[in-house]
Formats: structure tokens, C-alpha cells, sequence
């Protein structure tokens, strides 16, 4: 095997990138692009496993890419694409889905989310979006996977199905078993209006996330309004721990900073929740606001965004051709 490392992720373009995505996995997109050979990827067939409006879809793909750059992604160094111009991603889904179990599909915590209580009526390419996940990642032979915690089952999914490709057609170590790359102390941003649930798209409430593409006023009345608890900002965290919203606002104040926790609450114990909110709104306005301004900037040029990804798209169909090659002579299909 190989040991040249290579580096796979995805974003869905499912609408405003939000603090998650960016603390959870853009910030570390982009410290890899300097250390390894990096592909990402905007997963537009992913998207679709849920209803999407079309045209929305189009504008959402190209407001992703514009997200990668403007929160640094070099793409003369990096290989940004969408993933249906590469057409290998469905085939190798195909031929996954005939390697994968169903029991292991219906181990995953993020279908039953997602599908909600009525699961008869959820696609199909809903259950199996972890198959497709997989294809993403082993049709580059991609070794290590930046990703937040909430992909943590799906990246294990992945090595299931790569161990057992390699064990069905007795090829050992070809596809490599690849690692997620989780953030350790940031892996998990919670909704600003309820600490135990993590920030998302998906959330109703505009005050549930900070996007990147908010303006300063918004951060700040976003941050006014988040949700704490009545108790003055606590001196350890043993007692941090106990307290989701307060551990949310430091975290995210550490890490936006630099600053480790213990430091942060060194700082402010004993103080109230006015004076965190004062500081982490200066933080979040001084690293989010020129990334959501640079994305207005750029989605206005559609032209420059259409040629990042097809130039992206060459480069990534090569490689996942000439996987592919292997792939098909080792299934036995000509
Ligand atoms: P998606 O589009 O939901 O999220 C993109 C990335 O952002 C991370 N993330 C978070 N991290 C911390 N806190 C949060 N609140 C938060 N919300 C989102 C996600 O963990 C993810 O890293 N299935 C994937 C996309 C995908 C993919 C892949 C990823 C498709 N193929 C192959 C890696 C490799 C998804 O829906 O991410």
C-alpha cells in the first residue's frame, strides 16, 4: 500500500455555511492544504437526498465554493470541485451499495434524525448517503477526512465497507482505511438557543446559528439574545462541563481566540454573561465578518466560481479515473 497521504472532504450546499461548518471543518480544511495533498469537494448529490429547489440548488453550489475560498482554501494548491462533474462518485456508490449491509445502514444515527418519525417516506438516497460518503472518500484512496463530530459514524462506515471490499476481492490493503480528522476540544457547536442540540441548517430559528455571511449588527443581536443559564461564568471546568450553553459560548470564544479554556475562565469567573457575550461578539465579528463579506464579494462573479470548478473537476476525474480502472477490473466488470 501506498503511504502517501491524501486528504477528502465534503460540504453539502444545502444553504448559509454557519460557525459549525467553519470551526468544526473549514478552519481545519485549511490548515491541511498546507501539510497534505487536499481534495474538496461541494456534495451536490448529497443535497439532493432531500427536496432541493433547483435554482436555489445552482446558486447554493456556487455560495459554497465561494465559502471554501473565502475562508482560505487555496484552489491552485487544493482540488475543489462539485461532486456530480465527476461522475465516478455514483458509479463507486453503486458498487458499494452492493458491498454495504443494510444492518449496518440502519445503525446510523443521522437517518433516523433526519428521516424523522415517518421513515417510510424518506428517499432511499437518504438511507444510503453513507454508501455515497464512502464512495466520495475511497475513490481518491483518501487516508484522513477532516469532519466535525456528527460525521464520526459515517467515516466508520467507511472503513467497514473498504476492510470488506478488500477482504471480498482479496485485495488486501487496497483501499486504504480512512481516519477522520476531528477537531479535539471543537468538534461540536450547539445551537445558540439550546446548548444540548448542535448548530445547524436545518434549525428553524435564524437565532440558533451565527452564518457566515452575517453582518455585524446581526452577530451581535444574535449573541445578545443566545441563551445562558443564571449562574455568574464559573471558575473550572469540572463545572463548565455541567453547564451546555455556558460550555458552548466559552468554547467557541477559546477557540475563535486561541485561548484555552482554563485561561479563558481564569479570566472571567465570578463575572456575568454580559461580559462573555461582549467579548466573544468582538471575536466572532473580527473572524466571521471578512469571510462573509468576501463571499458577497464573490458570488456576484459567477464566472470565476464556474471556472474554479471546472477546473477542479478535471483534476479530481483524472484520479478517479484511473481508481476507477482498478476498481472495475477488481469487481471483475469490463
Ligand atoms: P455537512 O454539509 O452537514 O457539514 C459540513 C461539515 O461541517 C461539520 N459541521 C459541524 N461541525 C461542528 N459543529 C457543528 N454544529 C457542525 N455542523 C456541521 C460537519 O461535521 C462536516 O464536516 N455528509 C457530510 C458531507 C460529506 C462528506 C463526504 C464529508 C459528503 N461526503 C465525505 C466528509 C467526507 C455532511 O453532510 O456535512
Amino acid at each position: 500500500m501506498s503511504d502517501k497521504k491524501i486528504v477528502f472532504s465534503g460540504v453539502q450546499p444545502t444553504g448559509n455555511l454557519h460557525l459549525g461548518n467553519y470551526l468544526g471543518a473549514l478552519k481545519n480544511f485549511v490548515s491541511l492544504q498546507k501539510k497534505m495533498e487536499c481534495i474538496y469537494c461541494v456534495v451536490d448529490l448529497h443535497a439532493i437526498t432531500t427536496f432541493q429547489n433547483p435554482k436555489i440548488l445552482k446558486s447554493n453550489i456556487l455560495e459554497t465554493t465561494a465559502g471554501f475560498i473565502a475562508s482560505g482554501l487555496d484552489h491552485e494548491n487544493s482540488i475543489i470541485f462539485n461532486q456530480s462533474s465527476v461522475s465516478g462518485h455514483a458509479e463507486l456508490a453503486w458498487i458499494l451499495n452492493c458491498v454495504s449491509r443494510v444492518g449496518w445502514l440502519n445503525r446510523m444515527t443521522q437517518f433516523k434524525d433526519k428521516a424523522g418519525t415517518d421513515k417510510e417516506k424518506a428517499s432511499v438516497g437518504l438511507y444510503i448517503y453513507p454508501n455515497l460518503m464512502a464512495a466520495d472518500i475511497l475513490l481518491y484512496k483518501a487516508t484522513h477526512v477532516p469532519v466535525g463530530a456528527d460525521q464520526k459514524q459515517h467515516i466508520e462506515l467507511s472503513r467497514d465497507i473498504a476492510q470488506k471490499f478488500n477482504n471480498d476481492f482479496q485485495v488486501e490493503n487496497f483501499f486504504p482505511l480512512p481516519e477522520p480528522l476531528i477537531p479535539k476540544k471543537i468538534s461540536r457547536i450547539m445551537s445558540l438557543r439550546d446548548g444540548t442540540k448542535k448548530m445547524s441548517k436545518s434549525e428553524e430559528s435564524e437565532y440558533s446559528r451565527i452564518n457566515l455571511k452575517d453582518d455585524a449588527d446581526e452577530i451581535v443581536k444574535k449573541i445578545k439574545k443566545a441563551k445562558t443559564d443564571s449562574e455568574p461564568i464559573p471558575s473550572n471546568e469540572v463545572e463548565l462541563n455541567k453547564r451546555p450553553e455556558a460550555l458552548n459560548l466559552i468554547t467557541i470564544y477559546s477557540d475563535l481566540t486561541n485561548t484555552p479554556v482554563g485561561e479563558v475562565l481564569k479570566q472571567m469567573s465570578g463575572k456575568d454573561f454580559t461580559h462573555l457575550k461582549k467579548n466573544l461578539s468582538d471575536a466572532l465579528v473580527e473572524k466571521i465578518c471578512p469571510i462573509g463579506k468576501e463571499i458577497k464579494k464573490m458570488i456576484k462573479d459567477r464566472i470565476f466560481l464556474e471556472k474554479i470548478l471546472k477546473k477542479g473537476s478535471e483534476k479530481a476525474n483524472l484520479k478517479a479515473e484511473e481508481n476507477l480502472k482498478k476498481i472495475r477490473d477488481i469487481v471483475g466488470l469490463i
